[in-house]
C-alpha cells in the first residue's frame, strides 16, 4: 500500500488548540515527562510546573497511585457502556463525589470535559423546567468575561469575544449580566474585592426585561480563570442566589477550576457559603491523568427529572464514555489522594502565603493588578500599545526558558501551581515570575 508523502515536517499535522500554531512551529515548548510539582521538558531540563498543566493537576503529577489504579482498570474492564448499563465503579464513584459537595448536590452526570458538563447542566436545567409545566423558561444568562469552555452552548454563554466571534448566531436566547473586573474599584484586592456586589443586581435588569417565565438559568464561575483570575465580589454570589430564588431561576456554578481543592475548599460553593442548584466540574477530578468530568445536580432537579418524565428515558444526554471505567478509577484514586494528604485543607492553610508572596510582585515593571483566590493568583502586565499579548506571550516563554510553566490570558500571567507545592517552591516560582517580570521590555 501506498503511503502518502504529504508532510516533511513531522509537527504539521497536529492543529493545536488554543495556540499559536505558526509561532509554536518556529520555537516549539515541549515537555515529555513529569513527576510531582515538575515537567521534564524535551531537552532534558526541568519546569516546575506553576499552573497544574492546565488549572486541573492538583494532587501533582504521575502519582502512583492514580498510575496503579488506571493501569489495574484498564486490564480488568477497558470499556463499558452507560446508556442501559453500568459498572459498580460509577455508582461508587458518584457517590463519592456527591460526598463532597455541598447541600442536596448529590446526583452525579458524568462527562469527559469541563465544555461537555457546562453544555449538560445548561441542558439540564431546561429540562427540569419542562418536567415542572415551565418550558416557557428557556432562556440563558451568562456573564461578560465568562469562560464557559468551547461547545455551543458554553461559548453562548461565555462573554470572551475571540472565543465567539467566528461561531455565527450561537445558541438563541441568551443574555449576559456585566463582569465583574473594575479595576478603578478593586485593583490590588487581597482575595475577593470589597467593590462590586451590586453588580449582581443587574439581573434584576434582566428579569424586568425579559419577564421570569422565560428565564431557566443563571450561569457563573465562582472565580472566573480563563479569563485572567476575577475572583467574585463580596457579597455578590449571595445577591446572585437571592435573586434567582426569587424567581425561580437556576443558579449554576461552574466549577471546572474551583472544584477540587483549588480554592482551599471542596467547592467555592462550600467556602462561600453559597449553594448552586447545578454544578459542572472536571480537570481536578482525575487530577488531569483522564479526562472526565461531572455535573452534580440538586435532588430536586433530578427528581422531577426522572418523575415527570413521560418516556422510560427521561434525559436524553450522554456521551460514549460517560463513566468510563479508566476515568472512574483515576478519580476514585485522586480523591483517595486528596483526603489522604489533606490537601484540600493544605490548599486552605498555604493560601495566607501564596497571597503575600503574589501582592509582593506589585512594584514591578508594568504590573498593573494582582488578584488571588485560594491557590490562585493573576497578576496583570500593561499590555504593549497596539499589541495586547505580546508581553504576557514574552513572559510565557521566557518563564519556560528559565524552568517555569506558567499561564497567560493576554497579558495577564496566571499561577495555580498543584496543591502539593511546599512553600520553598512558592518561593522559587514567584522569584523565577519576578525575574521574568523585570527583565521583560
Ligand atoms: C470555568 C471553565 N469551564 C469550562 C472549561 C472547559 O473545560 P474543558 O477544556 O475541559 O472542556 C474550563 C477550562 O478551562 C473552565 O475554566
Amino acid at each position: 500500500m501506498a503511503t502518502s508523502v504529504r508532510s516533511t515536517n513531522a509537527m504539521d499535522s497536529f492543529w493545536m488548540p488554543f495556540t499559536a500554531n505558526r509561532r509554536f512551529m518556529e520555537d516549539p515548548r515541549i515537555v515529555k515527562s513529569a513527576a510531582d510539582m515538575h515537567y521534564v521538558t524535551a531537552d532534558g531540563r526541568k519546569l516546575l510546573d506553576g499552573t497544574a498543566g492546565l488549572w486541573c493537576v492538583n494532587a501533582g503529577h504521575a502519582r502512583p497511585k492514580i498510575v496503579e489504579a488506571v493501569s489495574a482498570a484498564i486490564a480488568e474492564l477497558d470499556y463499558a457502556p452507560s446508556y442501559q448499563f453500568g459498572h459498580p465503579g460509577a455508582f461508587e464513584l458518584a457517590g463519592r463525589i456527591a460526598s463532597v459537595f455541598p447541600g442536596d448536590l448529590n446526583h452525579v452526570f458524568f462527562t469527559n470535559s469541563g465544555s461537555e458538563s457546562v453544555d449538560t447542566a445548561l441542558k439540564i436545567a431546561l429540562a427540569y423546567h419542562q418536567s415542572r409545566g415551565e418550558g416557557t423558561r428557556t432562556r440563558l444568562i451568562g456573564r461578560e468575561r465568562a469562560y464557559h469552555g468551547v461547545g455551543f452552548g458554553g461559548i453562548s454563554v461565555g462573554g470572551i469575544a475571540t472565543n465567539r466571534r467566528h461561531f455565527g448566531s450561537l445558541l438563541a436566547g441568551v443574555d449576559h449580566l456585566p463582569h465583574t473586573h473594575a479595576p478603578e474599584h478593586n485593583a490590588y484586592s487581597r482575595g475577593m474585592p470589597e467593590w462590586g456586589a451590586h453588580l449582581a443586581d443587574d439581573l434584576e435588569r434582566m428579569v424586568a426585561l425579559h419577564d421570569p417565565s422565560t428565564i431557566a438559568a443563571v450561569i457563573v464561575e465562582p472565580m472566573a480563570g480563563s479569563a485572567g483570575v476575577l475572583p467574585p465580589p463580596k457579597g455578590y454570589l449571595e445577591r446572585l442566589r437571592a435573586i434567582c430564588d426569587k424567581y425561580g431561576i437556576l443558579l449554576i456554578f461552574d466549577e471546572v477550576i474551583t472544584a477540587f481543592g483549588r480554592v482551599g475548599a471542596g467547592s467555592a460553593a462550600e467556602l462561600l457559603g453559597v449553594q448552586p442548584d447545578l454544578m459542572a466540574t472536571a480537570k481536578g477530578l482525575t487530577s488531569g491523568t483522564i479526562p472526565m468530568g461531572a455535573v452534580i445536580a440538586d435532588a430536586k432537579i433530578y427528581k422531577s427529572v426522572t418523575e415527570n418524565s413521560a418516556t422510560p428515558i427521561e434525559f436524553f444526554h450522554g456521551y460514549t464514555y460517560s463513566g468510563h471505567p479508566v476515568a472512574v478509577a483515576a478519580a476514585m484514586a485522586t480523591l483517595d489522594i486528596y483526603a489522604e494528604e489533606g490537601l484540600f485543607q493544605r490548599a486552605a492553610e498555604l493560601t495566607p502565603y501564596f497571597e503575600d508572596v503574589a501582592h509582593n510582585l506589585r512594584d514591578l515593571p508594568n504590573v498593573i493588578d494582582i488578584r488571588n483566590m485560594g491557590m490562585v493568583a493573576g497578576i496583570e502586565l500593561a499590555p504593549r500599545p497596539g499589541a495586547v499579548g505580546e508581553r504576557g506571550f514574552e513572559a510565557m516563554q521566557m518563564a519556560f526558558e528559565r524552568g517555569a510553566m506558567i499561564r497567560i490570558t493576554a497579558d495577564t500571567i496566571a499561577l495555580s501551581p498543584p496543591l502539593i507545592i511546599s512553600k520553598e517552591q512558592i518561593d522559587e516560582l514567584f522569584d523565577l515570575v519576578a525575574g521574568v517580570i523585570r527583565d521583560l521590555k
